[in-house]
């Protein structure tokens, strides 16, 4: 069992990489959940690597039991959010997530936009948080991926063992990464220009510089990123290097045109 953080800003490349994560690991579970906030993870559906759901208002009060029927008959299961608040969406969430760790078998739960599902600002269900507590020798683990990490409950940030980090503008966020990672955090500022005292290993190979996104024609091919893991493991991780069975339908959203 093994808790996940994927974090990063708006654009990075978050539920690409997600994805390959989940594509890369999903042989190794009995079970597979996707709780998939924008919908960006359907492409592993059309790859027949998992069984796709949609969570919409009648889905809303489907309670544990039958999240954990809905498991059981499909193994894999992405589950995409459709015209739901967050607090519903969260509700939901909650009864998936407790069928998860009620199923008989290892799981792998992946929540998408997570500072929406476990806020760090209010409460939300214990279920949630207790997901990402749950302790070694259970069957289930997990994946919390989001674009604010200084809104992602603090309980849940300090339970993930593993931790792969992009770029982030917020101050905010830029102040959590500091909290939780031991080697320099600008290394994911990308308005710095060089970081003094990067560990060797983790510089780019022109130099101590932050983790950059490639873009052509305003297309992103890919993104870097910081893989550490509370056993010491570091490393700096480019996605461009990564393939995938599955095709990635995330929005790359249009651009602004430029005044003047
Ligand atoms: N390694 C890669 N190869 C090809 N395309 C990529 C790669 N990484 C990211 N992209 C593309 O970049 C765009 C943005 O990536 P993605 O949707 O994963 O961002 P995100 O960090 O999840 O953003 P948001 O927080 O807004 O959901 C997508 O169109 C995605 O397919
Ligand atoms: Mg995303």
């Amino acid at each position: 069992m093994t808790h996940g953080l994927v974090g990063a800003k708006s654009g990075w490349g978050k539920s690409w990489f997600c994805q390959w994560w989940t594509e890369d690991n999903v042989p190794e579970y009995d079970y597979l959940l996707v709780l998939d906030y924008k919908d960006e993870y359907r492409g592993l559906v059309k790859a027949n690597l998992a069984h796709w759901g949609i969570a919409g208002p009648d889905e809303v009060s489907a309670g544990a039991a039958a999240w954990k029927e809905v498991l059981e008959q499909n193994g894999t299961l992405v589950l995409a959010r459709h015209r739901l608040c967050t607090e519903e969406w969260r509700e939901m969430c909650a009864a998936a997530i407790r069928a998860a760790r009620r199923l008989d078998g290892t799981a792998l739960v992946v929540i998408d936009e997570a500072h929406f599902v476990a806020p760090q600002s209010g409460s939300y269900p214990d279920t949630i948080e207790g997901l990402a507590t749950t302790g070694r020798g259970e069957g289930v683990s997990s994946m919390w991926v989001t674009q604010r990490l200084a809104r992602l409950d603090e309980t849940v940030v300090a339970q993930t063992m593993v931790r792969l980090l992009g770029g982030f503008s917020s101050t905010a966020d830029l102040n959590k990464v500091g909290g939780v990672v031991d080697y320099p955090e600008d290394v994911h500022n990308p308005q710095v220009s060089t970081i003094h005292g990067l560990p060797s290993d983790l510089e780019a190979s022109d130099g101590p510089v932050p983790v950059r996104k490639f873009t052509e024609n305003g297309k992103t091919q890919g993104s870097e990123w910081i893989y550490s893991t509370d056993g010491g493991d570091t490393r700096r991780v480019d996605s461009r290097m990564l393939t995938m069975q599955s095709t990635h339908y995330g929005p790359e959203g249009e651009g602004l045109s430029t005044p003047g």
